[in-house]
């Protein structure tokens, strides 16, 4: 196993792995695009660099590194991408503006992808997980927000269902009865309601 540690918020990264890969004849036929971090407050509350790492981690990392190793997986006529999103993804969230936005393109990528590539042995799946017990939320500064008091996934139970999805070629799937139940309720609720819902869910819980 090759290991190669690198800072996807560089946006040098991406061409650096293929690279190297490359050097070494690695074929890669499975991707996982995991790596992002969220932040917690008002979006004019936070330094504009933090965002730009945010977009160039979660959005454009994930989008060079999909377009530097799926050639060579259409080629071959075979190849994996599992892309992680969120639940998020549904849901416009002030408190964390940013963050559920570059989730939403992952998700609006990821499917618009899985159509490109219907026939070609190469199949897309998009993770959207709930909130999941991770170290996500300690650097996000959600910990004490109301979404992480209750039906807390295990990283385990959310990563089985991903890859067990992506080697099926499933184009979206949604860890957890709770997650798949409010991604598909979101369809009917009013656009203007869904901030509503989620500035409440990550506002501080008073201990
Ligand atoms: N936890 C949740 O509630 C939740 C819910 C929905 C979606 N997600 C998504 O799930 C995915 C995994 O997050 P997680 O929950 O496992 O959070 P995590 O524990 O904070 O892990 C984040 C991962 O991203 C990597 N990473 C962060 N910054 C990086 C950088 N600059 N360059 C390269 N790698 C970097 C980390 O690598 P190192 O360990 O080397 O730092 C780690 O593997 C993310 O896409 C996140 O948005 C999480």
């Amino acid at each position: 196993m090759t290991v190669i540690a690198k800072d996807l918020t560089d946006p040098r990264a991406p061409e650096e792995i293929f690279q190297q890969l490359e050097a070494a004849n690695q074929t890669v036929g499975v991707l996982v695009n995991n790596a992002a971090f969220g932040t917690c407050g008002m979006f004019t509350d936070t330094d504009w660099k933090v965002y730009a790492e945010m977009i160039q981690l979660n959005i454009a990392s994930l989008t060079r590194l999909t377009s530097l190793f799926l050639p060579a997986m259409v080629q071959n006529r075979d190849g994996r991408v599992l892309n992680v999103a969120s639940l998020g993804a549904f849901l416009p969230s002030p408190l964390a503006a940013v963050y559920f936005a570059s989730k939403a393109y992952v998700l609006s990528f990821s499917q618009a992808l899985a159509n490109e590539l219907q026939g070609t042995g190469v199949t897309v799946t998009c993770l959207c997980p709930g909130p999941t017990n991770t170290n996500f939320q300690k650097r996000a500064g959600m910990e004490n927000t109301k979404v992480f008091q209750s039906n807390v996934l295990s990283a385990s139970q959310v990563a089985k269902a991903g890859l067990c999805a992506m080697k099926r070629g499933k184009p979206l799937v949604l860890p957890g009865f709770r997650t798949a139940l409010l991604a598909f309720i979101t369809r009917f609720l009013p656009r203007k309601v869904l901030p509503l819902i989620m500035r409440n869910s990550l506002e501080q819980v008073r201990k």
